[in-house]
């Protein structure tokens, strides 16, 4: 099974992939989790990092490792899955029901993953 905080399991799938197919032609990155929505005060940097540790630097893990394999193929894709949460749009505004919400944790990895996928296309 593919973790994606772990640098050796995303190698192993790759080298998987590699083997079998040796390309891949789209990376769909969904894996994802939530967080217990504390309250911002009680929030630490270790309560974002375990968080980011999947929605932010997982990507980038899963994304770097199948790199090799993606260049591989004749179209590519990445698709990396957000959120509305992580939208400065809906959060900002007071007539969406995420305006309400915590999502310090949650909503800020989204949006980091927004700007993430916005590089990684640009690039
Ligand atoms: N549900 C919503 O309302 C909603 C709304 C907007 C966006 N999203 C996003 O949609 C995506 C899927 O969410 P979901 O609602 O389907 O949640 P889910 O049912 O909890 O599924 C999350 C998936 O991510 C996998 N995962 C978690 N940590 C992982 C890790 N370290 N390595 C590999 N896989 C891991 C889980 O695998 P295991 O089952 O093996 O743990 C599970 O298959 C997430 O990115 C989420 O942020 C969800």
């Amino acid at each position: 099974m593919l973790d994606v905080t772990d640098d050796a399991s995303v190698a192993n799938a790759a080298s998987a992939v590699a083997a079998e197919w040796g390309r891949l032609d789209v990376l769909i990155n969904n894996a994802g989790i939530a967080d217990d929505q504390l309250p911002p005060q009680e929030v630490t940097a270790a309560k974002v990092r375990e968080v980011y540790e999947t929605n932010v630097f997982g990507v980038v893990r899963v994304i770097h490792g199948f790199l090799p394999l993606l260049t591989a193929a004749e179209n590519p894709a990445i698709i990396n899955v957000g959120s509305e949460s992580g939208s400065f749009a809906s959060v900002a505004n007071p007539d969406d029901p995420r305006f309400k919400s915590n999502g310090l944790v949650y909503g800020s990895s989204k949006a980091a993953l927004s700007m993430l996928t916005l590089q990684y296309a640009k690039a």
